[in-house]
């Protein structure tokens, strides 16, 4: 059993060199099974998601060889099976980018249903739907997504009916060498949707548009290998915006793109914080008390809702009350219980938080919930009076590289405890 124990009220300063994209990182390891030849990914997050992507890779027949922390040399050429093992599929919400990878290459996918962080209802039919228009029969059965084009795919124009990331990518990597055109509206723009677009193109596709509403592609006869590096981490470099912002700090991030980050430093700044952009890192200073700000989730270009659980601690201890609204899940408020144990006053109505600014938290045993959820407890952890004891921190390692280590090089009291069987079952 494994904790983060935060000691708080550290003025969090200094630098941080911020990691590659997971959620860009998930779907462009996949898209190389659509490829015939080896591929070299640079900036590659060492996180538990993207271990678990390599793994299902392995099991499909690929090598993949690590040439350091964060690069790694994928060879494709000895995948000989369509079907993703169910344990693996079932552990992450990416796994369903095989599906798309898949069908490029054979033509079929078998991918059990994914799991991922439990946010409400996460229906895959935009998926389906986009599978389905570029010529492929579905079902599911026995929890298994089975995919499989007739005797080719062919180019269609897809509506999407919801701006979903996943199903954007999915399409794209599905679309990539379907016979002609195909044209995706109402796709979502998030910055990773860009990098695997250009991660393709430089693998040989022709792919325009991504970024914008509108994605067009024109399906080519092969993909070629590449070197590509993954862009940095967009949430990464958020969570720490405001773990900085939440202990009146003062921090660089480097390795960042500030055009990305532009909805959270408008946010932060509304709340009385200083951001100072350079070409690839930013400046966030704050020395007094926050100002209540309301904020709404949206698809990007607004503000991301995988920085909702953050912000909202953040705006626990700010002077007023701020409104949250959810625009993209149902049930993402999970942790707020959580925030309560530690002192915090929030009322949540649906998808709405009202949030009453108080005086300061107190540390107490806390669990993360999901993955965003967790990063918030240890951002609670950090303007806590007392110690704060997180559980279930292997959410956190799923999507945070060395969140540990990065913040005690900015001043956190924050550790990593690993307890023996005995430590649990005396507990229990
Ligand atoms: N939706 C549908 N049908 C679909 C797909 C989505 O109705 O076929 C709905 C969802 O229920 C949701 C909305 O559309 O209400 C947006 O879902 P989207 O498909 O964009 O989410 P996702 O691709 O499953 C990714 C990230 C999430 C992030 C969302 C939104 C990955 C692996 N996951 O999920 O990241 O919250 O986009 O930006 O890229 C996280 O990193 O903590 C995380 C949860």
């Amino acid at each position: 059993m494994e904790k983060y124990i935060v000691n708080g009220m550290a003025r969090l300063a200094g630098q941080v060199e911020i990691g590659g994209a997971k959620n860009a990182a998930c779907p462009i390891i996949p898209a190389i099974v659509a490829c015939s030849e080896p591929c070299i990914i640079e900036n590659v997050p060492n996180v538990s998601d993207v271990s678990t992507i390599v793994e299902i890779l392995q099991c499909l027949g690929a090598t993949v060889e690590r040439i350091d922390l964060h690069t790694l040399r994928i060879d494709p050429t000895g995948i000989q099976t369509a079907e993703v093992p169910t344990d693996l599929a079932r552990h992450l919400r990416a796994s369903y980018y095989f599906i798309g990878a898949l069908l490029t290459r054979f033509g079929e996918a078998h991918v059990a249903m994914p799991g991922g962080c439990d946010l409400g209802p996460r229906p895959i039919d935009q998926h389906l739907k986009a599978f389905a228009s570029l010529g492929c029969e579905w079902n599911v059965e026995y929890g298994v997504v089975n995919v499989k084009a007739g005797e080719k795919m062919t180019g269609a124009h897809i509506f999407f009916d919801v701006v979903s990331v996943g199903a954007t990518i999915n399409a794209m990597l599905a679309a990539v060498r379907a016979e002609g055109l195909t044209v995706l509206e109402n796709v979502a723009k998030e910055p990773h949707i860009v990098d695997v677009a250009n991660f393709l193109n430089s693998m040989g596709a022709d792919i325009r548009g991504a970024g914008t509403d509108v994605i067009k592609i024109r399906g080519v006869e092969k993909l070629h290998g590449t070197t590509y590096s993954i862009v940095p981490d967009q949430i990464e470099a958020g969570t720490f915006m405001v773990a900085a912002a939440a202990t009146r700090g003062d921090i660089l991030l480097t390795n960042v793109i500030p055009k990305h980050l532009e909805s959270i430093s408008y946010r932060l700044v509304r709340a009385g914080v200083e951001i100072t952009e350079y070409d690839d890192c930013l400046r966030v200073f704050c020395n007094r008390r926050l100002a209540a700000t309301n904020i709404k989730t949206m698809p990007h270009p607004g503000f991301p809702t995988d920085l909702q659980p953050q912000a909202a601690t953040m705006l626990c201890c700010a002077d007023g009350t701020s409104i949250i609204t959810e625009g993209i899940w149902d049930s993402r408020f999970r942790y707020v219980d959580e925030l309560r144990r530690m002192g915090a006053k929030i009322q949540v109505d649906g998808k709405v938080a009202v949030i009453e600014g108080v005086d300061c938290l107190t540390g107490a045993a806390v669990r993360a919930t999901d993955l965003r959820a967790g990063a918030a407890l240890v951002i609670a952890g950090l303007m806590s009076q007392g110690e704060t004891e997180i559980d279930d921190i292997y959410h956190i390692e799923r999507g945070y590289e060395d969140i540990v280590g990065k913040l005690r090089s900015i001043g956190a009291q924050i550790e990593k405890r690993i307890y023996s069987d005995d430590y649990q079952s005396a507990a229990l």
